[in-house]
């Protein structure tokens, strides 16, 4: 397949972006066991700018700080998107990327609405291809773990004025993390605070989404609670999110989770795998609007049996508690089925030891 850049025509498969190499590897000082989330970088990063209208300066280089300029616009309006993917290596060593073509497409819907640039395959995929083959040594091939993929982009015209920019940065890092074990949590149903609304940004992986949720979370922590579930933004009555995960809930012999038509809810991969692992599973799958009121009265009825969220950081994780106003639902976690049936087929599947019958896993 041939694709256009600047001026030169790129053949996809022979691609290649210029790499600059460390001198010496850190992972000699960074044993890959039991790594927080998020702490550590790999040897590499990539690298891009998009200037008169088209991408330049594509390389990978050692991981680096940016120089930057205080007036970058990003830092004022917020022009800065972001997602979050993960690489495996099964058993025999070979790395592969858990649906990067889904974040592929998520990443330019964000740029879409946030009226950024749409970043080109070559340069997302093949540049993330690369960067993995190159820092594969960091991939934990260990049960649990993996190597969490972070590409962004933001806004960087150095001048203060509100105005899409002109210039932009697309970076790739990468981060070895594992295993990431989500406690049961407590979640607060939040009635004050919104995450999203119709017309705004909610569908988006947008960096200004996660600053704006930090104060309801902040608060639900205080009363005890680890998290939020979000609800709509006019009548706090239909549930959208927990967190940062997509949520369902196991009612009977369904497993429902909020529908995406309002555009106030991410996407999820995970919330798509999982819908096609539950139907597997038996479940009768149904994306609908869910209310509150609909949870208490599954709950009262004693079919509601199961409720986790969904994400790529930790796959699934059970909720042991919800409170509605002065309502409070427990739930016997230790005796689920269903939830942890499901982590353990996404997470087989991803690192090799399930089939991969839906095409998930891609090559590195
Ligand atoms: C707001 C929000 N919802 C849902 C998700 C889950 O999405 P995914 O399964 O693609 O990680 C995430 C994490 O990316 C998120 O930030």
């Amino acid at each position: 397949m041939f694709l256009c850049n600047s001026n030169l025509i790129y053949m996809v498969d022979t691609y290649s972006i210029p790499v600059t190499r460390i001198e010496r590897s850190k992972l000699h000082d960074i044993p890959l066991e039991n790594i927080p989330f998020g702490k550590y970088f790999t040897d590499h990063m990539l690298e891009a700018d998009f200037e008169d209208g088209k991408w330049k300066n594509i390389e990978i280089k050692p991981y680096q700080p940016l120089v930057l300029n205080p007036s970058l616009a990003a830092l004022h309006y917020g022009q800065a998107i972001f997602e979050g993917i993960k690489a495996y290596k099964d058993a025999s060593g070979n790395a592969f990327i858990f649906r990067p073509q889904d974040n592929f497409k998520r990443f330019n819907i964000s740029a879409e609405r946030m009226q950024m640039p749409v970043v080109p395959e070559y340069l997302f995929m093949e540049g993330m291809r690369q960067l993995i083959e190159l820092d594969k040594n960091w991939i934990p091939a260990k049960e649990d773990h993996s190597l969490y993929i972070r590409p962004f982009m933001f806004s960087s015209d150095e001048v203060i004025g509100v105005k899409p920019s002109e210039h932009y940065k697309f970076l790739i890092i990468l981060s070895p993390t594992g295993p990431y074990y989500a406690a049961p949590m407590r979640i607060y149903v939040e009635e004050i605070y919104t995450r999203a609304s119709p017309g705004g940004i909610g569908f988006a992986k947008a960096a200004g989404n996660y600053g704006a949720s930090m104060l309801a979370t902040a608060e639900a922590k205080k009363k005890g609670y680890d998290q939020v579930l979000w609800t709509d933004a006019f009548e706090h009555k239909y549930v959208q999110e927990i967190g940062t995960m997509n949520v369902f809930f196991i009612i009977g012999d369904r497993a429902i989770t909020p529908d995406l038509k309002s555009e106030t809810i991410l996407s999820g991969v995970t919330r798509d795998s999982a819908m096609v692992i539950l139907r597997e599973m038996g479940f009768k799958v149904e994306e609908r609007p869910l209310s509150i009121d609909d949870i208490i009265d599954a709950y009262r009825a004693g079919i509601l049996y199961e409720v986790f969220g969904t994400g790529t950081a930790a796959t699934i994780t059970l909720i042991k508690e919800l409170k509605y106003k002065d309502f409070v639902m427990n739930f016997p976690v230790e005796q689920w089925k269903t939830a942890p049936e499901l982590k353990k087929r996404l997470t087989a599947i991803r690192e090799g030891r399930l089939p991969d019958n839906y095409g998930w896993m891609y090559k590195v």
